[in-house]
């Protein structure tokens, strides 16, 4: 089966770095003719791209620099911790090995739309080991490894493990991998996922360790960025991103950060009161090589100009006391602000759970049916990131595309009843 020319031409403006325009510009096309091709299969506005233009990106690649062996089939990415198969921390990635995860997360998209299944992980078994509070986390994974065809286990909370009986993680992760193929694991303290990977030879991934890292939210928000800016004719390089909240503990910003400063000339607006600023050593990875990095508690001042806006929930679990200095209504982002201050293409994003309750000054519902907000878009793109991850890990990312078979149900076209769509254009 060829590559979907979906992931052929993402993967194609990913390596040349070019916007929507520009590529389409370089292939010679509308731009108009380009965005049908990259249409998912089953929109009715999809169109085939000629056999003609395939072959031409696919020369154009293999005369671009580390392009020479350019072929349809998936160049296997690694996600290598001290030498060994587990995802603990973005600093495991180098931009080349981020994007060539984000091509075999393209190839996931017909499974992820529910269009297509495989079975290539059938008969693997995921120990989902959740000792914080979690539900897109854990059922994201859960979800992507049975849409991969594996089976899944899980374990919530420490009141129902045995850790609530004095066992150690050693114990703990040695005997579930005994039973399980791979172990996702979300625990409050920082630096704990480390320690299941000390006691085990089967992959592990760090879902969130405390205030620590969350790696895999990170690449799904910057997998998120990159197809929205694709759409409004945007690159990462060069862009300015707005992180307001508790950057202090919220361990998705630290991950995000470090994982735009692969990419060149980023700005990034730290906008947080002073009891809740970045980290001093996320700070120190972050304003090595080109960006500018600033920081502020002037919520209306820091937005502007910004091309994503990031916010994040306060995360009241991890503070000694309930008192959260500094944190009043003037951080919340809702419709008036936005209107306001952001420009028509802002993308707004959030990792989300938001906290609804009165006085809690998160991410304004507001805000749901402005189309800028991408917070649903950036949740279902949890699925092929997720997948990707696996089928690497687990070495199996050459044989999904091979294995597709037509789903036997029937999908809605559109998730949620008032999901924005973007003039058709994906
Ligand atoms: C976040 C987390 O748990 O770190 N959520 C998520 O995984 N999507 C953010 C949060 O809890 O505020």
């Amino acid at each position: 089966m060829p590559l979907q020319q979906q992931t052929l031409l993402r993967d194609a403006m990913r390596r040349l770095n070019m916007t929507r325009d520009a590529f389409a510009n370089r292939i010679g096309v509308a731009r108009r003719a380009l965005d049908t091709w990259l249409l998912p299969d089953e929109s009715a506005e999809s169109r085939a791209m000629p056999e003609i233009a395939s072959r031409y990106v696919m020369e154009i690649l293999e005369r671009t620099p580390a392009g020479d062996e350019y072929t349809q089939r998936v160049q296997s990415p690694s996600i290598l911790y001290e030498g060994r198969p587990h995802l603990l921390s973005v600093d495991q990635f180098t931009r080349d090995s981020v994007e060539a995860l984000f091509r075999v997360a393209d190839t996931m998209q017909p499974i992820a739309r529910r269009q297509k299944i495989t079975r290539v992980l059938e008969g693997a078994v995921l120990a989902n080991l959740f000792f914080e509070a979690s539900t897109r986390t854990r059922v994201s994974f859960g979800a992507a490894f049975c849409r991969l065809g594996g089976s899944v286990c899980d374990t919530t909370g420490f009141t129902f493990s045995s850790m609530a009986k004095g066992e150690s993680i050693y114990d703990t992760s040695r005997v579930i991998s005994g039973y399980a193929d791979a172990l996702v694991v979300r625990h409050p303290e920082k630096g704990s996922v480390a320690e299941f990977v000390r006691a085990t030879n089967v992959p592990v991934i760090n879902a969130g360790d405390g205030p620590g890292e969350h790696p895999s939210q990170a690449l799904l928000d910057l997998y998120t960025i990159q197809r929205e800016f694709s759409r409004v004719g945007k690159i990462v390089d060069g862009s300015h991103i707005a992180m307001v909240g508790d950057l202090k503990y919220g361990r998705t910003v630290h991950s995000l950060a470090k994982l735009l400063a692969l990419y060149r000339g980023m700005k990034f607006t730290l906008i947080s009161p002073a009891s809740l600023e970045m980290p001093a050593s996320i700070l120190d990875q972050i304003t090595r090589g080109d960006h500018v990095v600033e920081q502020t508690s002037d919520l209306h001042a820091g937005l502007k100009g910004a091309d994503v806006v990031y916010a994040t929930r306060i995360q009241k679990e991890r503070f000694a006391d309930e008192s959260i200095e500094g944190y009043t209504p003037d951080f919340q982002i809702n419709q008036a602000l936005v209107e306001s201050v952001c420009g028509p293409d802002t993308l707004i994003m959030h990792p989300l759970p938001r906290d609804g309750r009165p006085g809690a000054n998160d991410l304004s519902t507001d805000l749901n049916h402005d189309p800028r907000l991408a917070i649903f878009r950036q949740t279902d793109n949890g699925i092929p990131v997720r997948m990707a991850i696996f089928a690497v890990l687990l070495g199996v990312e050459k044989q999904v595309q091979h294995s597709m078979r037509d789903a036997a149900w029937k999908a809605p076209a559109y998730i949620g009843p008032d999901d924005a769509v973007f003039h058709g254009v994906d």
